[in-house]
């Protein structure tokens, strides 16, 4: 989140943040952008911080996130234990960097890494950042193989679906990497495999399979991604790397389509991100990178570190970082095991389907997806009914349901949806008030009810638009506060 700092002569009496309980230690206004000159009682600064913070959505009924919501009372109990450990401190929590180490082990192995290579991997804040480190790899990787051709290193590129993350994009541009994007077309969300390899030459760093597209949910080939790349190398010697954003699938597919071969079992995949806090499990920020074998990893990427008595490698984009996550990935790994998180997985995938077969009983709704590959269910709406999925989403928050309504990446722009994410804490009991209300508002909508849109809506997941039922003060400008998340 990127925060503007606010020029106070445009704030009039937007200053400060008034109290409500008066005779109760909290009766002068707290300023609510300069750093008050008085302390004031524990107490009444957490009142008045979590009634703020009620205006909020219920992260239980946040259907956009993938990110976990709900963790069970051991695991907060572990977590509260260890928030004030520094996951960087190695030589004073030695403990802490041994449950990471069993964390890299468990995951290469979850994901086919061979014995005889010796994998590596390691903690990150979540998805964004392996990503970052995995892109940074294969860069490297790309530019050594070139000086050792003899061959320029100046146009690097990196080839991937419309519908990738925006991390990727960061990525590129961070990193001075071209991204060449595989446009989306009206029948096809995914990435497709000759119009990737249309794409690929000799400066591509990699290719990136998505396992789990953020817009439907959908597995990208992989598989045929690989063969494709393996013919190519066969033809011309373009030899290029395949990475897997495996965010949200790399929790669910060894799960629930273990059959699938999208992970080292294929000797082109060379790295693999996951995200921890996604259906991992576990509360943000806590994500995995992993590579196949060392050799995909550049020695000049690492940094011996000589910090608070010890030396160590580290490969990381940030220093300092919560330790409680990892602590709670293992505690889900040994508490959950294989069968657990099956279990969950399975279950998460039925009332996906369910959702998703309730909804196609409606002739105004036309389903993309429902649990075929991630436990999500993507729809849009049939026709021309007057309203939008827009409108949809607006009437849904109403109700306290936070339901994204996007438009699809290019070149399917035009396609607009709402996308369920099923997580643990969404139970069928739940599910079933869902269905009831998203019928419910389509009629209402179709009754010609209309809906404040309070924001102009944006090619990806909305974010937490603040709406006017619950606010009282006036909504901010962009030019007072511009947050970007
Ligand atoms: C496919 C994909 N990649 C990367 C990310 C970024 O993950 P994180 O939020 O863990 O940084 C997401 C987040 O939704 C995603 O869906």
């Amino acid at each position: 989140m990127l925060s503007a700092k606010v020029p106070l002569e445009d704030l009039g009496d937007d200053r400060s943040v008034t109290p409500t309980y008066a005779s109760r230690g909290l009766s002068e206004p707290v300023s609510r952008y300069e750093m008050p000159e008085h302390s004031m009682d524990p107490a009444s600064a957490y009142q008045l911080i979590h009634d703020e913070l009620t205006l909020d959505g219920n992260p239980t009924l946040n259907l956009a996130t993938f990110v976990t919501t709900w963790m069970d009372e051991r695991a907060d109990q572990l977590m509260a234990e260890t928030m004030n450990k520094n996951a960087i401190d190695w030589d004073e929590y030695p403990q802490t960097v041994e449950l990471q180490d069993r964390c890299v082990n468990m995951l290469a192995r979850l994901f086919g890494a061979p014995e005889h290579q010796t994998s590596m991997g390691c903690a990150t804040v979540g998805s964004s950042e392996a990503i970052h480190l995995a892109g940074l790899a294969m860069k490297w990787r790309w530019r050594a193989a070139r000086e050792a051709a003899g061959k320029p290193t100046d146009k690097p590129n990196l080839v991937m679906g419309a519908n990738v993350q925006v991390c990727w994009e960061k990525f590129a541009r961070y990193f001075d990497v071209e991204p060449r994007y595989v446009p989306l077309t009206e029948k096809r969300f995914i990435i497709g495999v000759d119009e990737a390899m249309a794409l690929v030459d000799e400066n591509t760093i990699g290719v990136v399979g998505i396992l789990g597209s953020t817009y439907t949910g959908e597995y990208e080939p992989i598989a045929a991604l690989s063969a494709a790349l393996d013919e190519r190398f066969a033809k011309d010697g373009v030899d290029v790397p395949i990475h897997v954003d495996a965010a949200s699938g790399g929790f669910v597919a060894p799960f629930l389509q273990p059959d699938v071969a999208w992970d080292f079992r294929l000797p082109r995949v060379r790295s693999i991100n996951v995200s921890g806090h996604k259906y991992g499990l576990v509360y943000p920020g806590v994500g995995w990178v992993i590579w196949r074998d060392e050799a995909d990893l550049p020695k000049e990427l690492i940094f011996e570190v000589d910090y608070l008595g010890g030396s160590h490698a580290n490969f990381s984009l940030n220093f300092s970082r919560g330790a409680s996550q990892i602590v709670a990935q293992y505690y889900n790994f040994i508490r959950l095991g294989k069968s657990g998180y099956r279990e969950i997985m399975e279950s998460l995938a039925a009332t996906a389907r369910w959702i998703g077969g309730e909804l196609a009983k409606r002739s105004d709704l036309s389903m993309l997806a429902a649990a075929s590959d991630l436990p999500v269910v993507c729809f849009g709406l049939a026709g021309k009914p007057g309203f939008s999925v827009f409108d949809l989403s607006a009437l849904l928050r109403q109700r306290g349901w936070i339901v994204p309504a996007y438009k699809m990446a290019p070149d399917a722009e035009h396609i607009e949806v709402l996308r369920v994410v099923v997580r643990e804490g969404l139970s069928r009991d739940l599910a079933t008030e869902l269905v009831h209300d998203i019928g419910a508002a389509i009629d209402e909508l179709a009754a010609g009810h209309k809906v404040e849109q309070p924001t102009a809506p944006a090619g990806a997941p909305a974010p937490g638009h603040r709406r006017g039922a619950t606010r009282v003060s006036k909504p901010r400008t962009a030019k007072k506060t511009r947050a970007v998340c």
